[in-house]
């Protein structure tokens, strides 16, 4: 393993990155839940990743606003919901680097409860001085980014588009460099992690994960657990970003095990029985792992990404759905912002 992990910290040195994160986030066990669900439960802690309440994208903007800055911009643009953890990161990593942010929003729930709207991620939004501009839908949300980079141009400004969620294989990278710290912390508090179990959105995430985990820790199953589509239209999603990773970082050289050369995919598992009724509005078994986390753990988890990720988890441990009794780590990848916008339910 160590050999392993210093040839993929080599890899990766080869892209420029802005050091957001100072240091490793913690990896903890869960002792209440795990004695109440009778099975060893862990945590990744990139809920509190070090820039404005914390989350996953601060790793990958770690990379994307590196080659922002590499390019010269002076503008981030980026899409989502309006209650986008990724929109108030993104705006975060701008305000912080001293650029100009442009979020285009959507409603995806078409909901009027005003603290949706202006609560939440949204009010942090305007405290970080991000122009916004609202859309219909995000119905094709890269031609309508190229459209608002177009008119930031014709006003003078030099945009940087970062993909919805930081989903692409540069901003995957920043998942790598977390299967890095897991592999490592796993190896020195001695734990053996069954399974894996994370949230699966717009991808990114989840395919960084698959490709360095199963270079790292090719025993260790891991579980992405959809918030916003089918498995079967999840899969392409994660398998083309993470084709791409494996690509730049030249996994056909790194003994991809069990991988032919002409697919160069790590093994994709995905369980999509806990997202309904549909992205972004919250379901009774994902409220009830919000409130169980917070009763048992005062851990603070989201009603649309970890909470369904963690009803996942539960119900995975109470069917027999994971591979063997062992050990389960959770990526917490934040979202605690948005309790506060889906207050009264939306
Ligand atoms: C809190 C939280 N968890 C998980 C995810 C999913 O990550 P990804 O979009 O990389 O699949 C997101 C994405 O916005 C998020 O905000």
């Amino acid at each position: 393993m160590p050999a392993k992990i210093s040839l993929l910290k080599t890899r990766l040195e080869a892209f420029d990155r802005l050091e957001l994160l100072s240091s490793p986030t913690p990896l903890e066990k869960l002792h209440r839940l795990s004695e109440f669900t009778g099975r060893d439960i862990y945590i990744k802690r990139d809920d509190i990743t070090p820039l404005a309440l914390g989350g996953n994208k601060l790793r990958k903007l770690e990379y994307l606003a590196a080659a922002a800055l590499a390019e010269g911009a002076d503008t981030l643009v980026t899409a989502g919901a309006i209650q986008s953890n990724h929109v108030r990161q993104t705006a975060a990593v701008a305000a912080k680097l001293g650029l100009k942010c442009v979020a285009l929003l959507e409603n995806p729930i078409g909901t009027t409860e005003a603290n949706y709207l202006t609560n939440g991620n949204r009010l942090l939004l305007d405290l970080f001085n991000v122009e916004v501009v609202m859309c219909d839908a995000l119905h094709d949300p890269m031609a309508q980014l190229a459209e608002q980079a177009e008119r930031l141009e014709a006003q003078g400004f030099r945009p940087y588009v970062v993909p919805v969620g930081g989903s692409n294989s540069l901003g995957a990278l920043g998942y790598v460099q977390c299967a890095l710290e897991i592999a490592e912390q796993s190896s020195a508090n001695f734990v053996d992690f069954s399974a894996v179990v994370v949230a699966s959105g717009s991808a990114g995430t989840h395919a960084g994960l698959a490709v360095a985990l199963h270079h790292l820790m090719p025993d260790t199953q891991l579980i992405g657990v959809t918030v916003s589509r089918s498995a079967q239209d999840q899969r392409p999603k994660v398998e083309a970003i993470a084709r791409e990773v494996a690509t730049s970082l030249q996994f056909d050289e790194l003994h991809f095990d069990n991988l032919q050369s002409d697919d160069k995919a790590p093994p994709v598992i995905l369980w999509d029985e806990y997202f309904a009724p549909r992205y972004g509005e919250p379901n009774e078994a994902g409220m009830a792992a919000v409130k169980l986390l917070a009763e048992q753990e005062a851990m603070l988890l989201d009603p649309v990404y970890t909470g369904k990720a963690m009803a996942g988890l539960l119900d995975g441990i109470e069917r027999g759905l994971f591979p063997d009794e062992g050990p389960i780590l959770f990526i917490h990848t934040g979202g605690a912002p948005a309790l506060f916008a889906y207050h009264p339910q939306v």
